[in-house]
């Protein structure tokens, strides 16, 4: 199976949250199974950097209005289509917005223009490649599967399946109605029955209206998302659509996950073994100014720092966290006035509390081989990945309990305990309070009870959280959506 991934984002060469780390592993993690990923990328300064070593595949004069050039690469195992587009994408600052955190005003044609050239792919129309199938990630690549569509009422041109993947629903890519020539739709596609969305243009909501599949990553998600609640304006379109809507969990890659030969923890060990990562915590704490005493009950955070990721609710509860010698460590960027709030605090209770501001990948491996526990308290999370780096590094979550949290983490609850099966803390409905009983939960277990402690985290060692289930269940879905028969061998 030859799969065209369209996304805005790939790790390692440009990331700004899990979504670079999917469509930078999901492809590794497919191969084995004979799904052959070829990814469509645009062309950011740190992506032209990265492929240094490039061909040309095609120049085409206009793509919706603007000169592009197509180039092949390989880097680091992971085949590449790079768009590039210097009008479009040759800036500084992250894919989505300037150095000063405005979001780009043409993000619209932005995107459009990827999805554009995502669809000319999965039409044919470039020599040499030719996918059978095309995962469109998130918003950005919501309008390949509109283009196909239209396209072939039109011209009758091919139209290979299309998944569209909800990373996050929570960005749906709105833009004025009156973008719709721009875009190179048809006056027929903003309709109801298409792209538009209360009055606007959403590439995300044309992606799920078109899609032949959508899978979003956990499970838990996938029925969120069908709520009013979970839904973000386009449950009642999920719902109508639920016999093609999967949740799959994402993986991680654990050859880069294994605190054994990770360069960014000092004191390597195995996964489970829980002795050798005592060093580590000590290390953290100097590393980031904390009293070094191996007694404190160290909690760490690596999140973007926004109100999905409940951020916030910290500061107001801060004294009560960091009661019983807890100490806390962040490490995250997002929000300004979040990232103010938390320089504050180091400075009110240094010693006990220290924030790394910015993204640091280093630090985003360290954190979980150090602390005792990793603190999520997101108000919703499609999956979520810094949780299964925790579990597999030894580091005990304290989640709240939604999407792919709860379908991850197991509750410390007694029956859990007992059955040996817990593998963190969950707590339900999030604000101050759930947050500080939860932290305490986490912490008497801790104090009191260090066998069982022990055994949590050995059980969330033992988690698999690699991609090999996960691969597996993708590729049995692009099977089914191509029609082939799984029962014989390949
Ligand atoms: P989201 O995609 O919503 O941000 P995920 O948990 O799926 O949440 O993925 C976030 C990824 O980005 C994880 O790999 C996490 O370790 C990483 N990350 C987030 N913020 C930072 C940061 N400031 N420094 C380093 N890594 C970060
Ligand atoms: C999104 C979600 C996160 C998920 C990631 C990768 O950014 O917020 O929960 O893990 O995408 O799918």
């Amino acid at each position: 199976i030859r799969l065209l991934s369209v996304t805005a984002e790939m790790f390692p060469f440009v990331k700004t949250g899990g979504l670079g780390d999917v469509t930078g592993s999901l492809p590794v993690a497919l191969a084995p199974y004979g799904v052959m990923v070829t990814t469509l990328l645009p062309g950011y300064p740190a992506v032209m950097a990265a492929a240094r070593e490039r061909r040309v595949v095609a120049h085409v004069d206009s793509l919706l209005g603007h000169a592009a050039t197509l180039w092949s690469a390989t880097v680091d195992g992971l085949d590449l289509l790079i768009l590039d587009v210097p009008a479009l994408f040759d800036r500084p600052g992250n894919p989505y917005m300037c150095p000063d955190g405005q979001d780009w005003p043409d993000n619209g044609i932005r995107f459009a223009v990827l999805s554009r050239m995502g669809a000319d792919i999965a039409q044919g129309r470039i020599d040499q490649y030719r996918p059978d199938i095309v995962q469109a990630h998130d918003w950005q690549s919501g309008l390949v599967a509109a283009y196909l569509y239209h396209d072939g009422i039109a011209l009758g041109t091919p139209r290979p399946p299309v998944v569209q993947t909800i990373h996050n629903l929570a960005f749906q890519g709105r833009f004025p109605a009156s973008c719709l020539a721009e875009f190179g739709l048809p006056p027929e596609a903003f309709s109801v029955e298409g792209c538009e969305c209360y009055g606007a243009i959403s590439f995300l909501k044309a992606g799920l209206y078109y899609a032949d599949r959508i899978t979003t990553v956990s499970p838990s998600y996938a029925q969120e998302i069908q709520t009013p609640e979970g839904g973000m304006g386009l449950d009642g379109l999920l719902r109508h659509r639920s016999d093609r809507l999967e949740g799959i969990l994402n993986g991680i890659n654990t050859d880069t996950w294994n605190p054994a030969s990770d360069p960014a923890v000092h004191f390597p060990y195995v996964v489970g073994d829980m002795i050798g990562r005592a060093p580590n915590k000590r290390d953290l704490q100097a590393e980031f100014g904390l009293w070094a005493d191996p007694n404190a009950f160290v909690i760490g955070i690596v999140s973007r720092l926004t109100a999905q990721k409940g951020i916030d609710l910290l500061a107001d509860v801060m004294p009560r966290l960091l009661a019983g010698n807890t100490q806390i460590i962040v490490v995250g960027e997002g929000d300004r006035d979040i990232e103010r709030g938390l320089a504050a605090l180091h400075r009110q209770y240094s010693g006990r509390f220290a924030c790394h501001i910015g993204y640091s990948e280093v630090l985003g491996h360290r954190v979980p081989a150090g602390v005792d526990a990793l603190l999520i308290p997101s108000r919703f999370e499609p999956c979520g990945l810094t949780q299964l780096g925790a579990l597999h590094y030894g580091a005990v979550p304290i989640a709240s309990r939604v999407g792919g949290l709860a379908d991850t983490i197991v509750d410390a609850n007694p029956a859990a305990l007992a059955r040996g099966g817990a593998t963190g803390f969950l707590f339900t409905s999030v604000d101050g309070e759930t947050l500080v009983a939860g932290v305490a939960r986490a912490r008497t277990l801790y104090r009191r009870n260090r066998p069982a402690w022990r055994q949590l985290q050995l059980n969330g060692a033992g988690y698999d959280v690699s991609w090999n289930d996960k691969a597996a269940h993708y590729v049995m879905l692009f099977a089914e959506v191509l029609g082939m028969d799984m029962s014989s061998p390949a």
